[in-house]
């Protein structure tokens, strides 16, 4: 027992005297501090250049991100994990755990707050340090005492109808929706898995075009699902599904907005890239999908995949499959009513029970002369909500790169956040107070702008 390897670790603090009274407690417990800072980005960069073992950090840090405790757990190099160091009246500390982080102690400090620091630690370090050999990760929100539970999900968007059938548009607001600070405040991924081209990331304001970047200013991607898919293929003979992890997938994806803790997996940039020789080999593709939803479910709370219209493609059948859940998005059109109508018999073939498959009437006017009646009675499916016709928001959502779940306080908007609420009962609440969230987000995108 006294020969406990000794463990050093950076702290971030807030008031010098919680500072002193740790380093007493941690006098001859063989926990060295290396480093002590009051700004979260110097505990982030001593806590990578110093080697630290760990990191003790208090929320009130200025430049404090909740996403830190992450990118310090998965960091490349070495793994490092957090303990929350936070006021006890508040709900820091939860929030601190939804983010990854190994468990939380309270101020003001005292030799029990003191014991379960240098516990904590310890147990931080062991448990970090078994995750990354075993590849995996832990960052399960746990539910707060202001939050209801809620269930981790696999959501997949999908019809088996092409073009226009809001799938993309679907699978971009429901991921916004989820993870946005102002709405469900889940970490999040977007996985772009359509194999004949990739959107959702140009609705986000992502672009893979050197001269897009350029004259329009938008943030250019780097990577993403092709870049995968390729980097995999040529070292998937040795390695198999083991070399995904998720440490792995951290480079191929990309934050959309500081205020939401959504992460998006690029699809395919370019219609030509569904084409390439690694693309072919159908079973690998298929594992690979099956593995990358795997690993990010250990690393959201939820998982959004937008996929294309052909559910026999591998990366598509491995989102159906993998999915607890896939909304058909069937919009007010005989041809969409008709080939959602048809897909069934292939898709309990293929899939078996279809209690999974849930109906989205989309784009819905009854001035297209289609009743909803007639959509539900004929694709067979029970249906979760009605998102009405609005060519005008939908629209503008795409060309302002602002998803208008955020922005539109009509019955467009209202509809997706009523789809959200099923799944995070919470927001219910927030919904009824309606005008109050949406006027303090505005605030929110005019002070980003
Ligand atoms: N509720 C709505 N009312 C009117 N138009 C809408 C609505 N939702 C989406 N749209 C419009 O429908 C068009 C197609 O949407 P989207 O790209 O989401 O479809 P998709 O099914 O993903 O198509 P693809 O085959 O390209 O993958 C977009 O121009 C979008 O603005
Ligand atoms: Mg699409």
């Amino acid at each position: 027992m006294s020969e406990k390897q000794e463990l050093a670790i950076v702290v971030g603090f807030y008031n010098y005297a919680d500072l002193q009274s740790l380093e007493r407690f941690l006098e001859g417990s063989g926990i060295v501090i290396l480093s002590a800072a009051q700004d979260a980005q110097r505990v982030f960069d001593d806590a990578v250049n110093l080697e630290a073992d760990a990191a003790l950090l208090c929320p009130q840090v200025s430049g404090y991100r909740p996403q830190m405790i992450m990118d310090l757990l998965l960091h490349v190099d070495r793994p490092v994990p957090v303990v929350g160091w936070v006021e006890a009246t508040s709900d820091d500390g939860r929030a601190m755990m939804a983010h990854g982080a190994k468990g939380f102690v309270t101020l003001p400090m005292d030799a029990h707050q003191g014991n379960k620091a240098v516990q904590l630690l310890r147990q931080a370090v062991e448990e970090a340090a078994r995750e990354r050999r075993a590849g995996e990760v832990k960052a399960r929100p746990v539910p707060s005492s202001r939050l209801q539970a809620w269930q981790e999900r696999v959501i997949t968007v999908w019809v088996p109808k092409g073009g226009g059938s809001t799938r993309t548009t679907l699978a971009v607001n429901l991921a916004v929706a989820l993870s946005h600070a102002s709405l469900g405040n889940q970490p999040t991924c977007l996985l772009d898995f359509d194999m004949a081209k990739g959107d959702a990331h140009t609705m986000l304001g992502f672009t893979a075009n050197v001269k897009h970047a350029e004259r329009h200013g938008w943030p250019l991607l780097e990577r993403g699902l092709f870049d995968l898919v390729v980097g995999l293929a040529s070292r998937w003979a040795q390695g198999g599904e083991n070399i995904i992890t998720p440490v792995l997938l951290r480079n191929y994806t990309v934050r959309w907005d500081d205020d939401s803790q959504l992460d998006l997996l690029p699809g395919l940039y370019f219609p030509h890239q569904a084409d390439a020789e690694e693309f072919r080999n159908r079973q690998m593709v298929y594992q690979m999908g099956r593995r990358v939803i795997e690993v990010m479910r250990q690393m959201y709370a939820f998982v959004v995949i937008d996929i294309g219209q052909d559910f026999t493609r591998p990366l598509h059948r491995a989102a159906l499959e993998a999915a607890n859940e896939v909304l058909v998005t069937v919009p007010p059109t005989w041809t969409a009513v008709v080939d959602a109508a048809n897909a069934m018999q292939p898709l309990r073939h293929y899939f078996g029970d279809l209690s999974r498959f849930k109906l989205v009437v989309t784009r819905y006017s009854s001035d297209f002369g289609l009743s909803e009646k007639e959509i539900v009675g004929e694709v067979g499916l029970p249906k979760l909500v009605t998102i009405p016709h609005d060519a005008v928001v939908a629209e503008t959502a795409i060309n302002s790169h602002m998803p208008f779940v955020l922005t539109d306080e009509g019955p467009l908007g209202e509809a997706v956040r009523e789809l959200v609420a099923t799944y995070l009962p919470y927001l219910v609440q927030k919904r009824k107070r309606g005008l109050g969230l949406l006027s303090g987000l505005k605030r929110a995108l005019v002070r980003e702008s």
